[in-house]
């Protein structure tokens, strides 16, 4: 066990008594009850458990909490991005088991290219999985998030 400090959607955390080892996926979920990121293979495979730690996509599931040095956003912290909206209106979201994490990475990316081309897209979309296969209306939500 030990405490944890950790910077989440702009607020400070104290976790008491984390046990080491705790994934920050674990640590957001069951410590902080933000369950909008979502853990499915716990493996690194799926893209679900997507955060964001100083901007940059980071699988949640794999990242030991501890080893955390830097400002995580989850999709909590992402309510108001335009992304969601355009998740809505391209019909992006059949299940919505793997969009909390489509969306995270997808506001990394527009924050560092505002106006991706497809393939830009797609290659940094690729750790996502979608079971469902949204691509095409994911896609097409990314390349319409400003309108
Ligand atoms: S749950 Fe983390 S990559 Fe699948
Ligand atoms: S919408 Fe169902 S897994 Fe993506």
């Amino acid at each position: 066990m030990s405490d944890l400090e950790l910077t989440v959607n702009g607020h400070s955390y104290d976790v008491r008594g984390a046990r080491v080892g705790i994934s920050l996926a674990q640590v957001l979920r069951e410590e902080l009850g933000m369950t909008g990121t979502k853990i499915a293979c716990n493996e690194g495979h799926c893209g679900a458990c997507t955060v964001q730690i100083d901007g940059v996509p980071t699988l949640s599931c794999i990242t030991l909490a501890h080893a955390v040095e830097g400002e995580v956003t989850t999709i909590e912290g992402l309510r108001e991005h335009p992304l969601v909206d355009a998740f809505v209106q391209a019909d992006a979201v059949q299940c919505g088991f793997c969009t909390p994490g489509q969306v995270v990475s997808a506001a990394a990316l527009v924050a560092a290219n505002p106006t991706p081309t497809v393939d830009e897209i797609r290659h940094h979309m690729a750790g996502n999985i979608c079971r469902c296969g949204t691509y095409p209306r994911i896609e097409e939500a990314i390349l319409h998030w400003r309108d």
